[in-house]
């Protein structure tokens, strides 16, 4: 004990494996081998080739931005500092770009110290719209076929991203995308299971939608993934 308190990271490393060892064991003995419908590991139903071919993996989630159609109509589905968001602003200059959010103080306490200027000015010109409340019941009352793309970084549980992609996948273009931060099924700093994957892969797989980026993220395995509709020329 007193060599792990010496040793923080081993301390960490051994509690999180007692945990999912403990997880594991729980699960078989009321499930068996029943993988994908545990609540604690939500595995995801695995992809084929034709969900993958166009698929173009980048360094990072910056990089894909470079990517995206510029002078577009777009939303970000959780914004909290607004730190992507002024990303998305400088890098694809939208057109207009709807910010969702359950919770907009952090959003506004940085407006309000002046650390988001370039949001602060698209505001004021109204090319940014924001507004607050649960993102599946905000994408609801936008028109079909009105976004160019929205990035998805709300609700990260998989019956969350369900309602985001059940709400969303309407609400883009025919050559729209629908664009999810997260793609793993364990977020390591928080050590709970994300649903993203899951969510994702079986909406791709019951509606013929396919990855078209995959963003890489060094820090934690915090992958992006952008999806759109098989068949249908990517926008330019
Ligand atoms: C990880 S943060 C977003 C970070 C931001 N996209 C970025 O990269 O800078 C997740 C945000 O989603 C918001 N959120 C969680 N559940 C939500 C929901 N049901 N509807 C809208 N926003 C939600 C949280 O309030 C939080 O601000």
């Amino acid at each position: 004990m007193i060599k792990f308190i010496k040793y923080p990271q081993k301390l960490f490393i051994k509690t999180r494996q007692q945990f999912f060892q403990l997880m594991v064991n729980n699960y078989y003995k009321s499930q068996g081998s029943d993988w994908l419908n545990n609540p604690s590991i939500l595995c995801a139903s695995p992809l084929s080739s034709s969900h993958l071919k166009n698929c173009h993996v980048v360094e990072s989630r910056e990089k894909m931005l470079e990517h995206l159609p510029k002078g577009a109509t777009v939303a970000e589905v959780g914004t909290q500092y607004g730190h992507f968001a002024e990303k998305i602003v400088s890098v694809t200059k939208p057109q207009k770009f709807h910010i969702i959010d359950i919770d907009l103080s952090l959003l506004k306490r940085e407006l309000n110290q002046g650390n988001k200027k370039l949001l602060q000015e698209k505001i004021s010109d109204n090319k940014i719209e924001i507004h607050e409340g649960d993102s599946s019941s905000i994408l609801k009352n936008f028109p079909d076929s009105y976004f160019d793309w929205i990035y998805i970084d709300g609700d990260h549980s998989y019956e969350g991203v369900k309602k985001d992609i059940n709400e969303g996948f309407n609400k883009v273009k025919e050559d729209g995308l629908l664009i999810f931060n997260d793609y793993t099924i364990w977020s390591v700093a928080e050590m709970i299971p994300y649903g993203i994957p899951r969510a994702v892969n079986e909406f791709c797989i019951a509606n013929d939608w396919e990855i078209i980026f995959f963003a890489l993220d060094s820090w934690g395995g915090y992958h992006d993934v952008a999806i759109k509709r098989m068949n249908v020329e990517k926008l330019g």
